[in-house]
């Protein structure tokens, strides 16, 4: 009995901190709910654009050199959804990259956005977005793409004036299962996250136990892609260097410091990257990650972005149990023909169902502020932000249009 008693009190302390954790996350089931979600908009004004044009832009990022912003939008993801569950019968539409020029300023809608034509692609048609990165110095894109044979990282060089993706290359490993945010080190190394190490696909039932246990599956993989440079079959080296519970943003905050953000568990983890000296291996070396510190957040982080003055723009979704019912009535809703044929009660979730959405700006000085946290422009998965223009731009999963806010 005295044994049992001790043991209790050891497993119940072992176990503690691990329901504490998760409580802290599951509340937010509770306390983000679209009707109880406290809303906050700190924006001096904001638009939604291009609603009619383009939808389920999962990722977009800033050039603002140029003024420009990248997204990748795939109204696809409707009937195909590899982190979440959905594989409806073909048709499944394709992704498309597109091109706004953000400092174009008033209702001069359709000049300002251009969708990118394809070159040399052979996967167009099989072609599922997440994450991207761009090297403005060789204006090549990187874009994690859900192909059905096996999931790439594509590489494409633009031309930002022709509105042309040329294809490159595609890059593959097995370590590459589930790629789904970018972010670059130099032209030949690159860091991307698996969100989960159980494929949904696959193993459903692990996958979604991964997710609400907040098991560290999901990883940071650091890509050497030096050898397909010159030979497009030729392997490229990828080792894990960090392990995160569903993985899913990353950004390099500087030299030494990378963001990962952990939609499981409502934290954003902050590494330090040490690089060990090359000897005589021919490839790059793996640098090391540890981490050094960890931020919660009240949402399920999705995408990173870092504005040109530091900070840190953090997006994603407050209400898990909304985006979910969210993601499992689009390919209805978005559908004329399919909502049509539904019945009242779907027509009903349709009109009233809502995935409500957050952006956040940390930096070490300030730690984090609320930029907008509202249910009018759905299922937010990236926000970045120009400080110099002061404006910036939130893609929503399963949005219509971007939302483009002025600060
Ligand atoms: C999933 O299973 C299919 C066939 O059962 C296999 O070809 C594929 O490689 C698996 N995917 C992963 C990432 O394990
Ligand atoms: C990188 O960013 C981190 C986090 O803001 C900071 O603590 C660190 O000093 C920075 N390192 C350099 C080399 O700027």
């Amino acid at each position: 009995m005295a044994f049992n008693t001790a043991l209790g009190v050891i497993l119940l302390a072992l176990l503690s901190p691990f329901i504490y954790e998760r409580a802290q996350t599951l509340s937010l089931f509770f306390s983000n709910a679209p009707h109880r979600l406290v809303k906050v908009n700190t924006f001096a004004s904001h638009e939604v654009r291009f609603a009619d044009r383009i939808r389920s832009c999962e990722d977009v990022l800033l050039v603002e050199s140029k003024g420009i912003a990248i997204a990748a939008c795939d109204p696809g993801r409707e009937r195909y959804n590899t982190v979440m569950g959905m594989y409806l019968p073909e048709p499944v539409e394709n992704g498309k990259l597109y091109i706004f020029d953000y400092t174009t300023t008033g209702a001069s809608g359709d000049e300002a956005l251009k969708q990118l034509d394809f070159v040399d692609f052979k996967f167009e048609s099989d072609f599922h977005t997440l994450g991207m990165a761009y090297d403005e110095a060789t204006s090549t894109l990187f874009v994690a793409n859900h192909r059905h044979d096996h999931p790439a990282v594509e590489m494409f060089l633009l031309d930002l004036e022709g509105n042309t993706a040329t294809h490159l290359r595609s890059i593959q490993h097995p370590l590459i299962h589930g790629p789904n945010s970018i972010a670059l080190i130099n032209d030949h190394e690159l860091y991307v996250t698996n969100d989960h190490f159980f494929v949904r696909k696959n193993h459903s039932i692990l996958h979604q136990l991964e997710t609400y246990l907040g098991a560290p599956g999901g990883n940071v993989v650091h890509v050497d892609f030096s050898p397909i440079i010159k030979d497009p079959a030729a392997p490229v080296q990828a080792s894990v260097v960090a392990r995160v519970a569903f993985a899913n943003g990353i950004e390099l905050l500087n030299e030494t410091t990378a963001v990962i953000a952990s939609s499981g568990k409502a934290t954003v983890h902050f590494f330090s990257i040490t690089t060990p000296e090359n000897n005589d291996t021919p490839s790059s070396p793996v640098p090391k990650f540890t981490q050094i510190s960890k931020i919660r957040v009240p949402f399920a982080p999705d995408n990173l972005a870092v504005s040109k003055d530091g900070a840190l723009i953090i997006a994603g979704h407050p209400h898990f149990p909304s985006l979910g019912a969210f993601t499992k009535t689009r390919h209805i809703c978005n559908s004329p023909e399919e909502l049509a044929k539904a019945d009242e009660g779907m027509q009903e979730t349709c009109r009233t169902l809502l995935a409500p959405s957050w952006a956040a700006k940390w930096t070490e000085a300030g730690g984090l502020e609320t930029l907008y946290a509202d249910v009018e422009y759905p299922s937010s998965a990236t926000a970045a932000r120009d400080s110099d223009r002061k404006m910036g731009v939130i893609s929503g999963l399963y949005a219509k249009g971007i939302l483009v806010w002025k600060e």
